[in-house]
């Protein structure tokens, strides 16, 4: 942390905070009739770029996504408004968090679908990653998401420790045993 009265190389939150709404047309849909994943991913890809791209000054690129739970469907003819701001900055990468809502417009009833939280890196015109401008933040909640998200990071980085480890058995009668109570036939061609 800097202090605060030097703010060169620093920009709020608020400089990059972005939100775009899109009407949710037939076009959309899934054969259920309602919005296709898809598209909402989409839109939140856009969304995160844009936010990410203020803060850093830079073209980014998406690196990562942590977690996509669709929590509601999405109807066609509802307004679907993602809200984005930078919540965590890195050497050459930041976190956008996005919360998606959707609206219906006839009876003004308000869903949240979902929150998921962006990992962006800046790059420059030679594709290299480049640092990005530090965070200036101005209050708890701009406090707690920064704290949040370093402790994202850090689970992440632990988790996917875990994951390398993952071992199958050589064997062949091991494997068996471990798809025993598993919805699966094993046929022997
Ligand atoms: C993401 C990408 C830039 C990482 O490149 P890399 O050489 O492995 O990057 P480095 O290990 O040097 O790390 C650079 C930064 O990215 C972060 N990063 C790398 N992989 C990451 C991941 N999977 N999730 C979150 N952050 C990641 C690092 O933590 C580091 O952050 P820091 O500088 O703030 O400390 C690179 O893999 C890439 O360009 N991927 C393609 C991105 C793309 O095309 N996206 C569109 C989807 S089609």
């Amino acid at each position: 942390m800097s202090a605060a009265t030097d703010t060169s190389g620093y920009k709020t939150v608020r400089f990059s905070e972005t939100t775009i709404t899109e009407l949710m047309i037939p076009s959309y849909s899934n054969f259920g009739g309602k919005i296709h994943g898809g598209v909402l991913l989409s839109l939140m890809d856009k969304v995160a770029y844009v936010c990410a791209a203020k803060h850093a000054g830079n073209y980014c690129v998406t690196a990562s996504i942590d977690t996509v739970d669709f929590l509601q469907p999405v109807e066609v003819g509802d307004l679907v408004s993602l809200m984005a701001s930078v919540n965590y900055v890195g050497n050459t990468s930041l976190v956008v968090g996005i919360k998606v809502i959707s609206e219906n417009i006839k009876t003004n009833t308000v869903k949240h679908t979902n929150t998921s939280y962006f990992s962006m890196v800046a790059k420059d015109d030679d594709n290299t990653a480049v640092q990005v401008p530090g965070l200036i933040l101005e209050n708890g909640l701009q406090v707690r998401r920064f704290v949040e998200a370093k402790r994202r990071k850090e689970i992440k980085q632990a988790y996917k420790q875990q994951v390398n480890k993952i071992e199958v058995p050589a064997s062949f009668e091991e494997c068996e045993n471990i798809l025993t109570g598993e919805k699966v036939l094993l046929i022997n061609n």
